[in-house]
């Protein structure tokens, strides 16, 4: 299928909020604390259109049997021995959840739902473990650092860390490289006090988009605006598991041996016991234990490379990447379309 076309550059006069704010650490600085009010206040105001990949990316995902995808993210380590600090890339298989704030319907999720028909947009949305290293990673901290700093900041929302989501679409045979920022929302991401579930809405709202922009629709969509919450839709993610996937949440803690003790296992006799920790079902969405180790990342895309190799004589690459509106095209033959500049290149 053929969908990019050289098209004319569109240059809107339409204002778009290019506020991303990188950010590894919990607390803010009064920098970053003034550009996510800013980011906040213009978040309403965010109006360029869907990303030029967006259409073709889903109808090729839908043509997955299973969407799963590759995650990489990049490691912090330090020697022990000798205290050098190593960044090395770590990759591996996530299940792709939709793009965010578009939670697909599952008639068997009884989570209150946000209103449709409020938000859309370009964010890639997956779900996972806190207690999984590529949490650490979406902060940018070492996992497991025994830092209580870093174990407090790793407990709530925020993060920021680069990352890249590959599909292998066979059936279309297009690969898809989105590169970007995933960010955390945890339980706290609507607390007053948590910095980091602020400046996290505050960066996400930036790119948002309200969906019906009818002047009619407007006062109706105000309020629906309202009634539309993060937490809400964390609780929606987590309804939309399976009741063995929600107790996947209760799991002793992914990558802890086996042999050590559990934290309240005083029981040492080797029985097996332990077994009945995995396999356990959560039919509600209330579970403390699996709700707060329970987290969804949103995956903000900087960067999309689309290559297609269905014809073999003929492979086709197009590199997509996030410029704002009102952009000139840098790259020969580049065009801008509602905010990405769309360049093909050699495959
Ligand atoms: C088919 C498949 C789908 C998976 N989906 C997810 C997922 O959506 N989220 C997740 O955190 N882990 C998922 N996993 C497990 C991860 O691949 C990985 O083993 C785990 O998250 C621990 O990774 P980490 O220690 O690098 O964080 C999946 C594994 C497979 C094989």
């Amino acid at each position: 299928m053929r969908y990019f076309t050289r098209r004319p550059i569109i240059v809107s006069s339409r204002i778009t909020p290019l506020t991303i704010i990188h950010f590894t650490r919990g607390a803010m600085t009064a920098a970053a604390a003034a550009a996510a009010a800013a980011a906040a206040a213009t978040a309403t105001k965010a109006t360029t259109g869907p990303a030029p990949w967006r259409k073709l990316f889903l109808e090729h995902v839908q043509a997955m049997p299973s969407p799963e995808l590759s995650l990489s993210t990049v490691r912090k380590t330090t020697s022990p021995s000798t205290g050098t600090v190593r960044y090395s890339p770590r990759v591996r298989t996530c299940i792709f959840r939709g793009l965010f704030a578009e939670l697909p319907a599952n008639p068997k999720n009884d989570a209150e739902l946000n209103p449709d028909g409020v938000y859309e947009s370009d964010y890639l949305t997956l779900t996972t473990d806190r207690r999984m290293d590529k949490v650490a990673e979406f902060f940018g901290v070492e996992a497991g650092s025994g830092k209580e700093e870093e174990e407090k900041m790793l407990r709530g929302s925020g993060g920021g860390g680069p990352v890249e989501a590959v599909f292998w679409v066979k059936e279309t045979g297009t690969q898809w490289r989105v590169r970007g920022s995933a960010y955390v929302l945890a339980p706290d991401i609507e607390d007053d006090s948590s910095s980091g579930g602020k400046e996290t809405i505050a960066t996400l709202l930036s790119r948002m988009r309200r969906k019906g922009r009818d002047e009619d629709d407007k006062k109706k969509e105000k309020e629906k605006e309202k009634g539309w919450s993060f937490s809400r839709e964390i609780t929606a993610h987590f309804g939309n598991l399976s009741p063995l996937m929600r107790g996947s949440f209760r799991n002793p803690p992914p990558g802890r041996p086996i042999a050590a003790p559990l934290p309240g296992d005083d029981d040492d006799d080797d029985d097996g016991d332990d077994q009945k920790l995995l396999g356990q079902k959560v039919p509600g969405l209330d579970d403390e234990v699996a709700r707060a180790n329970f987290r969804v990342v949103v995956v903000v895309p900087e960067e999309v490379d689309r290559t297609d190799l269905s014809d073999p004589t003929r492979g086709r690459r197009w590199r997509y990447t996030y410029v704002g509106d009102g952009t000139e095209p840098e790259a020969p033959g580049g065009v801008v379309e509602d905010g990405w500049e769309v360049v093909e290149v050699w495959p």
